[in-house]
């Protein structure tokens, strides 16, 4: 079996990243995420608000099986949020906890637990793919916690893959730019303040002109980065690249 566990899988691109590896019936997916959207066979659910740390490290190790018959792990750390939009100085502090933790440090503790179970499983392809932002790469005015956060990501699978390099473990890890899709979360830009986000109207514009791309079509372009590892240039990729 090829077991995937999938962070944000309740709507978005992480719904349909899991649907769309649950039509193959070697694939097994776990998700995680505060609410519960799919049923199936071969998907288990996994509560966990990832902006409660303690409830996290409490319930963690409920997200990870033995998968003892897998020839193949995939850990998707796809679950993100970009908080409340709006300037560093007029910010609540609180907003700074929630998008890393939700973004970077709970994250972080997947990866964790996931190369502690597996890293040196034989026999068995192993890889993480953690979902980043262009925005991790370019600074956009009203998005500086989730700007940092990206960046973070990035730099954390960067670091981590040269690590299971030096261990010799084979696992794979990237950090993945989904591109622009058409998601709660771009409504919820499209519906930020001009003064917040000077970038607004572009975005608003986006939606307009149909250049928004579907969760299913941005699934398909994760599933061919999943098969073909090749595909990416480098640790920090973009869907664009292939
Ligand atoms: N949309 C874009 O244009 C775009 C562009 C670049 C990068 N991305 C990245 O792509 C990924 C997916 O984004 P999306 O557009 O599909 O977002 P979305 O539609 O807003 O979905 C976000 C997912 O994250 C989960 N999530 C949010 N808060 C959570 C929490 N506190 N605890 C656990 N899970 C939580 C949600 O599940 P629950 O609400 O059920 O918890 C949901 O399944 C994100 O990492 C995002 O940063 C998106």
């Amino acid at each position: 079996m090829n077991n995937y566990i999938i962070t944000g899988a309740s709507r978005g691109l992480g719904k349909a990243l899991a649907e769309a590896l649950l039509e193959d019936e070697q694939n097994c997916v776990v998700g995680v995420s505060r609410n519960s959207t799919i049923t199936h066979d071969r998907y288990r659910h996994q509560q966990l608000d990832f902006s409660d740390i303690a409830g996290v490290e409490h319930n963690l190790h409920k997200v990870f099986s033995p998968f003892d018959d897998a020839q193949k792990i995939v850990l998707v750390n796809n679950a993100g949020v970009i908080g409340e939009i709006g300037y560093v100085g007029q910010s609540k502090n609180e907003h700074f906890e929630f998008v890393f933790d939700v973004n970077v440090i709970v994250p972080a503790m997947l990866m964790n637990m996931f190369l502690q179970s597996f890293q040196h499983r034989q026999n068995c392809e192993k890889m993480i793919v953690n979902i980043s932002s262009g925005a991790g790469q370019r600074a956009k005015d009203g998005w500086a916690a989730y700007c940092a956060s990206k960046a973070a990501l990035d730099m954390l699978s960067q670091t981590a893959q040269l690590e299971q390099e030096q261990l010799g473990t084979g696992v794979r890890v990237f950090s993945l730019s989904p591109g622009l899709i058409d998601t709660e979360m771009q409504e919820q830009i499209r519906e930020s303040d001009a003064a917040q986000f000077s970038s607004v109207q572009q975005f608003r514009d986006y939606k307009a002109n149909g250049a928004l791309v579907s969760p299913e079509e941005v699934a398909q372009k994760v599933i061919q980065l999943m098969e073909k590892p090749s595909l990416a240039r480098g640790v920090v990729c973009s869907v664009r690249d292939f």
